[in-house]
């Protein structure tokens, strides 16, 4: 018995292919994510049985992460959202950072687990963190699925790191570039001919 038919699983799969000539390499495969976020999502199970766990998503990159990793983590859990200004469309931080959408939580006894996509500069989540510890969380936490290697200019103390990767610039995973390619199921870079025209 099959769930899906061929041909739905085919329209999926034709839609990343549309993606491929921009694809310079897959840096951290779909199958590698997965097992990834399944190996965190159990332990964050284990740290926070018993407790009143929040995960807060930074959209829109971390809307992925946090979809798949919710999905392993087997406890009662809820879900809010923030919404910060980052890169817009460039690829170079601009160190501004502004709260475009706030959370519908009131923090306070809550255990908050930040959920990232990546963390670059680290710019954008300290000054998360910073706002969101004055709000009275019972603890605050981030679980991030990837860190960006050497180049952090900010210390942070990140609880759950999935991959380290190179100072490269990454997309897909719900990472994009100019709002492109976030629905592809794998991390990678980029061919420079795909940054033309932006
Ligand atoms: P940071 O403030 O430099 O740590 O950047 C944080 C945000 O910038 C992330 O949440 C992403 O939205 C975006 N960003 C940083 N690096 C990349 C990348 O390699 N690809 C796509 N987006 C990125
Ligand atoms: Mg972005």
């Amino acid at each position: 018995m099959t769930l899906i038919d061929l041909a739905s699983l085919s329209r999926l799969t034709t839609y990343v292919e549309a993606y491929e000539p921009d694809i310079d390499r897959v840096l951290i495969s779909s199958e590698q994510i997965q097992s990834k976020l399944a190996e965190m999502g159990q332990r964050i199970g284990v740290d926070y049985a018993g407790r009143k766990l929040l995960l807060v998503g930074v959209l829109k990159g971390a809307f992925v992460v946090m979809a798949d990793l919710a999905r392993h983590i087997r406890l009662p859990l809820e879900f809010d959202f923030m919404a910060v200004s980052s890169y817009g469309a460039a690829t170079k931080t601009s160190g501004v950072v502004r709260i475009l959408k706030d959370l519908d939580h009131d923090l306070e006894g809550l255990d908050v687990l930040v959920v990232e996509d990546i963390v670059d500069s680290g710019l954008t989540l300290k000054y998360l963190l910073k706002n969101l510890a004055g709000r009275k969380p019972a603890s605050l936490e981030v679980a991030a699925l990837l860190r960006k290697e050497g180049i952090q200019q900010v210390e942070l103390d990140l609880r759950y790191v999935g991959f380290e990767i190179p100072n490269e610039f990454v997309v897909g995973y719900g990472l994009d570039y100019a709002e492109r390619y976030r629905n592809l199921p794998y991390i990678a870079t980029l061919r420079p001919e795909a940054y033309g025209g932006v």
